[in-house]
């Protein structure tokens, strides 16, 4: 209930924020501000200002996309600025060669992603999209797959996010090309087969929930993974965790298996000053083989207080 509560109060917040942003746009053009809703309604998307300033998001409804709308989206809203898009629906797309006078046109268009290319746009959506074209020719900070319909492995040949949410994806490939990837968060979907993300070097955070990884044992953290500071892999039917998780991930701060098949942790060998704090509600534990915890299972003041661990005490 309180966090329904708090949602609503920040989306009307929000949409305040929003509302002004837009108004001032109408009365002034300058960066900071969406370009007319006219225009972009004929392109069958909206724009909104995001709170924290000058940054643009963009939702565009793809089932309206072609080569001349893309061209005519990077002329209204291609300047220099940090963005962030979206892709709605079921995208039809042919190839065209635009044969307009000004520069942007004269861009060849290959893909809906090529007006993104041309400018800032840091951040790319992608929802309800199915879609059987080029793959973007450049590269997005920021990925995002919600019930995307793609061909994965092409898609990332191009596109190397270094920030990859996938949520309720059924089949998910590809992520074996994206070694460069910082902040993975997989929700609610399938791998196609046991991923190895051991080849993932740079990770920061691997977040998973509610997601089939097609293997019950935890032993895919890659080795000597010194960025990885939080792995959070929540009610994925874990059973087991390799012994070498301690030495794999050792700058590791938050590790949270809530709601898997676990009975034990590995013993962390380590005499750290800064120990990872552990997370292991909903799980099956048996608590003389975690003894070795005792006094190491940190409380988390942003986890709820009745998803303590069940083998200590509550105080
Ligand atoms: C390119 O030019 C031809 C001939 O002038 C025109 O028929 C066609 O619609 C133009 N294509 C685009 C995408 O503007
Ligand atoms: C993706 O990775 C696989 C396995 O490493 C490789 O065989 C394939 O060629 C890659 N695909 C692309 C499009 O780079
Ligand atoms: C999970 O994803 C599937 C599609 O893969 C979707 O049909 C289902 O509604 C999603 N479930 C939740 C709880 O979001
Ligand atoms: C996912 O893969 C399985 C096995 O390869 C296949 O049976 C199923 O139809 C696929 N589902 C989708 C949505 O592609």
């Amino acid at each position: 209930m309180e966090a329904a509560r708090v949602r609503i109060v920040w989306v009307v917040i929000l949409s305040a924020i929003v509302l002004k942003q837009m108004k001032s746009s109408f009365m002034k053009k300058e960066v900071g501000t969406c370009p007319r809703p006219k225009d972009l309604r004929a392109l069958g998307c909206s724009c909104s200002i995001l709170p924290k300033g000058s940054e643009r998001s963009f939702v565009c409804n793809a089932a309206r996309w072609n080569a001349d709308t893309a061209a005519r989206f990077a002329i209204i809203a291609g300047y220099a600025e940090k963005n962030s898009f979206q892709f709605r629906g079921k995208l039809k797309w042919e190839t065209a060669k635009s044969n307009g006078s000004s520069e942007e046109l004269e861009r060849v268009i290959t893909s809906p992603f090529t007006a993104l290319c041309g400018s800032n746009v840091q951040s790319l959506k992608l929802l309800h999209f199915t879609y059987a074209g080029e793959p973007p020719h450049c590269n997005f900070a920021s990925l995002e797959f919600d019930d995307v319909s793609i061909d994965f492995p092409t898609f990332f040949s191009t596109a190397k996010p270094s920030q990859l949410r996938v949520l309720n994806q059924k089949n998910f490939t590809g992520l074996e090309n994206l070694s460069g990837v910082k902040d993975l968060r997989i929700h609610n979907s399938s791998l196609d087969a046991y991923t190895n993300f051991r080849l993932m070097t740079d990770l920061r955070i691997l977040a998973i929930e509610a997601s089939d990884l097609q293997t019950q044992r935890l032993d895919f953290i890659p080795k000597r993974s010194n960025s990885l500071h939080l792995v959070q892999i929540r009610d994925c039917k874990i059973r087991s965790i390799s012994a070498d998780l301690w030495s794999a991930a050792p700058h590791l701060q938050h590790l949270d298996l809530a709601n898997n098949e676990i009975e034990s942790l590995p013993e962390d060998p380590n005499q750290r000053d800064t120990r990872p704090s552990l997370f292991l509600a909903g799980n099956p534990l048996n608590c003389e083989k975690l003894d070795w915890t005792r006094g190491r299972v940190i409380r988390n003041p942003t986890w709820q207080a009745d998803s303590i661990p069940q083998c200590y005490p509550r105080n």
